[in-house]
């Protein structure tokens, strides 16, 4: 047995993977660690998702609800999914089967703002929490657990559920101890300020303590996180990369921010991580991050000295940089703070440091509203995240992204956006491949002319053609705050759906 586990009653509970799926039922609420690919269950999904397919090969009902940090991976919600074992699942995912389960009605998913994902559990929407299932670098003499490569709502599932199941998992790295940074929130009426005026901060405990007496289970892992490879950086990220730092040289201009006054939030996906890689070469000092997750991108500013501190929940880092960060935690916990998800992300402290956040987006519309989360209206690609909790209270929120998709057939500008995640009020820059737009302080009708610029130029005269035609309208019917013509406002996503572009043929 490893001599990870150093508590005498928690060592007697060591058993299979298999044997621990036992104490999860058909029904049950399942919180687990995770967040991004990084901390997630190794064993149990898998053993669960067996547990599911004999179930339902015997003609019995077998699903639960499965809450999360955030995403996880193919061997935790894939399998889950693939087994059809996932009834309801919360927050957000990104695994290519979960997602055609969502889609295809198999699963029901809320979409939820992470900073406040545990707050509903805690608030008991959902009912009893049955069972939490969660990733410790080690367990202490005292029973206290050693989070792993993320935190996210570990602490709100261990507090809340009936039954604890503790995987231990020796590939992750004894010197991931002293990253964690474990804080609870007071209860209502009892809360208090969040004491966090820098992101450097330390608030709380290197570990989580939990109730010994709900431990049913512990199971001894070797597995590694299963991070996804970022996509190459090209000639269209570092365009896009160039025109945020364009914007931010326009803030010192302005006198809004200083060379070593950065802090940032930059959101999940290739395109945010691409535009971190060309703050390398930058004017720009002493960056502070606080954020949500840290990406390969952060790694490296890190590494060359730019960025002084990085406060997050979890890691997203490719398979070769989650290599080095296991090989080297010591050197990196000097740097980095990874904070419950509720702390990380918790709009009371995005507002008091005045982030500068970055997001990606599905598609923005003429007017400046954002869908970060449902293609054409209905399908969900991974979710909202914790885009919302930095966009809302950031001091700057901008989003990123290329001007098209889907080798052009997908316009990411658009008359109308079909889903709105963020409104026109909270969002404040728009970036692409061809330029900024800077939204702060422009009534809807001003914001057009620079939204069309961003658009990929065969988008255009269809956007064009478009304003033209809603003003006609608008002036028409005296509805000129934001002009629309509602019988064509979603003409693109239909004209996609009925011949697979957004281009008129
Ligand atoms: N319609 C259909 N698909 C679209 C699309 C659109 N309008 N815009 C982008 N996509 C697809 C891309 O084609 C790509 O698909 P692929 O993986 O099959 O190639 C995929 O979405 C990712 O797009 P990419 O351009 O590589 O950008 P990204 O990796 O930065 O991701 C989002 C963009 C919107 C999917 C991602 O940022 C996201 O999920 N955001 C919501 C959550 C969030 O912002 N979290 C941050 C919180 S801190």
């Amino acid at each position: 047995m490893s001599d990870r586990i150093a508590n005498a009653k928690l060592r007697g509970k060591v058993m299979t993977a298999e044997e621990a799926a036992e104490f999860v039922n058909n029904g049950d609420n399942v919180g687990i660690s995770g967040f991004t690919g990084a901390g997630y269950p190794k064993a149990l999904p898998t053993a669960i998702a067996n547990k599911a397919k004999a179930a339902h090969e015997r003609g019995e009902e077998y699903m639960i609800s499965l809450f999360t940090g955030a995403s996880t991976a193919p061997d935790c919600d894939g399998v889950l999914a693939e087994a059809d074992a996932i009834r309801f699942r919360t927050p957000y995912q990104s695994d290519p089967i979960l997602r055609s389960k969502i889609n295809d009605g198999t699963t029901y998913y809320m979409d939820y703002h992470l900073s406040e994902s545990g707050l509903y559990v805690e608030q008991g929407f959902f009912g009893q929490m049955n069972v939490a299932i969660v990733e410790a670098v080690r367990i202490t003499e005292d029973g206290h657990l050693v989070p792993s490569s993320s935190v996210g709502n570990n602490v709100e599932y261990l507090d809340n559920a009936e039954k604890i199941i503790i995987e231990v998992n020796s590939w992750q790295s004894e010197e991931l101890e002293g990253m964690a940074d474990i804080y609870r929130i007071n209860k209502l009426p009892n809360r208090q300020p969040i004491p966090i005026t820098d992101p450097g901060q330390r608030i709380g405990t290197t570990y989580i303590d939990i109730d010994l007496d709900k431990v049913v289970a512990v199971v001894e892992t070797d597995l590694p996180d299963r991070n996804a490879p970022f996509k190459p950086i090209d000639d269209q990220s570092k365009q896009i990369a160039g025109h945020f730092l364009d914007f931010l040289e326009g803030e010192v201009a302005a006198g809004r921010l200083t060379y070593d006054g950065y802090i940032m939030q930059s959101g999940v996906g290739n395109v945010p991580n691409a535009v971190m890689s060309g703050l390398l070469d930058s004017k720009f000092e002493n960056i502070k991050a606080y954020t949500e997750v840290i990406q390969d991108g952060m790694v490296d500013l890190i590494d060359a000295g730019k960025m002084t501190v990085a406060s997050a929940t979890s890691f997203s880092l490719s398979p070769e940089y989650a290599e080095r960060m296991n090989k080297e935690a010591s050197k990196y916990a000097k740097t980095i703070i990874l904070r419950p998800q509720q702390i990380s992300n918790h709009p009371e402290v995005v507002r008091r440091l005045g982030l500068i956040c970055t997001n990606g987006l599905i598609e923005a519309d003429i007017y400046g509203n954002v869908n970060s989360t449902n293609v054409t209206g209905s399908r969900m690609m991974n979710g909202v995240g914790g885009s919302a909790d930095f966009t809302r209270n950031g001091l700057i929120s901008s989003f990123i992204t290329p001007s098209d998709a889907k080798g052009g057939a997908i316009s990411a500008i658009v008359p109308m956006v079909s889903h709105v995640d963020h409104t026109e009020q909270d969002v404040k820059v728009i970036i692409t491949e061809y330029g900024y737009a800077d939204l702060r302080g422009l009534a809807p009708r001003q914001k057009v002319k620079k939204m069309i610029a961003l658009a990929h130029p065969d988008y255009r005269p269809l956007l064009e053609e478009y304003y033209e035609r809603a003003l006609a309208k608008a002036e028409a019917n005296k509805t000129m705050q934001t002009p629309h013509d509602l019988a064509t406002a979603l003409s693109f996503h239909q004209r996609f759906q009925d011949t697979g572009t957004m281009k008129l043929s």
